[in-house]
């Protein structure tokens, strides 16, 4: 889950299959209507990444992911996920439609509620959708919200939010940046080697491969202010992913007020997805192989 425009096209579950709507409310999980190819698509997906992620998701990842005991082969319950939730951290499942408008989400987030899209993709859609669904949602982001790290840097974050949100647009976008390449796209070097953290990365089976094991993509050493200049890709693989050396790396380094932040980087100039700068820790230059040469956003 991550903020859109307000107005974006939502949708629901109807005879007529799936329709837009334009709530931004919270929902009651319709658990009762998933239909049996919606539990078999979940299967899939769960058992398929379990699978391609050991060894390539972080630690905390797969051992908070275990402590759901979620069943393989049907949807879990919001309810039975929030009981676990509410012991560990006070973090709170609230289902939603889609994708919200930016302070809608912000606020979700500083009050320890993560909104769960509510409805899962189609069997055709399996490997891409361009929205985040229940299995992004929930198999992505969830995991780590009971590491107590991490799930202080997602209420921060949300409270982060709201005062960038009252600075202006210039501001969030600088925010945003750092949501993607961090809480969506995020590598953390461990022990054994980089490992993935990111919500956007776990959830697909091609990135999960791609961002730690093709020689394409850059592979940087995590910098608050670089990665808040930094555009990024939306359509594509990332061309960048920024690591992290551990989760209080990244509490620490956003701990601070971020106005003169915000009144720095607004004097410069973005960076491209797939530039290297000299003053990058650079674990592996990309070799740009297969990048789109526009789109960046
Ligand atoms: N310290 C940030 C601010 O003053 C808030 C924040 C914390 C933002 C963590 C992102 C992540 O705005
Ligand atoms: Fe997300």
């Amino acid at each position: 889950m991550t903020a859109s425009e307000p107005q974006r096209v939502e949708r629901q579950q109807t005879d007529k299959g799936y329709v837009p709507v334009y709530t931004t409310a919270v929902v009651e999980q319709p658990w009762a209507s998933y239909s049996r190819t919606d539990h078999q698509t979940w299967a899939t997906l769960f058992q398929r990444q379990r699978e391609v992620l050991k060894g390539r998701a972080c630690r905390e990842f797969i051992e908070n992911q275990e402590r759901f005991q979620m069943a393989p082969n049907a949807i879990p319950r919001f309810d039975d996920l929030n009981e676990v939730l509410a012991k560990a951290t006070g973090w709170q499942l609230v289902g939603v439609e889609g994708l919200l408008p930016e302070l809608v989400f912000f606020d979700h987030l500083a009050n320890r509620r993560f909104p769960v899209t509510w409805w899962i993709r189609k069997p055709e859609q399996l490997d891409y959708l361009a929205e985040p669904d229940l299995f992004h949602d929930l198999f992505g982001h969830v995991p780590l919200l009971l590491n107590p790290v991490f799930a202080d840097y997602m209420e921060a974050y949300g409270k982060g939010g709201v005062k960038a949100h009252g600075i202006g647009a210039e501001a969030l976008v600088n925010l945003t940046r750092l949501y993607w390449y961090t809480v969506e796209f995020g590598l953390i070097r461990q022990d054994d080697g980089l490992r993935i953290y990111g919500s956007g990365i776990v959830s697909s089976k091609g990135e999960s491969i791609h961002c730690l094991e093709s020689p394409a993509p850059n592979r940087i050493g995590f910098d608050l202010k670089r990665i808040m200049k930094t555009r990024y890709r939306i359509d594509t693989y990332q061309k960048t992913y920024f690591v992290i050396d551990s989760f209080d790396q990244l509490m620490d380094a956003t701990r601070p007020d971020f106005r003169p932040i915000y009144a720095e980087l607004a004097e410069q100039p973005s960076i491209p997805a797939g530039d290297v700068l000299a003053t990058d820790a650079v674990f592996n230059r990309g070799t740009g192989e297969g990048w789109a040469k526009d789109g960046d956003v």
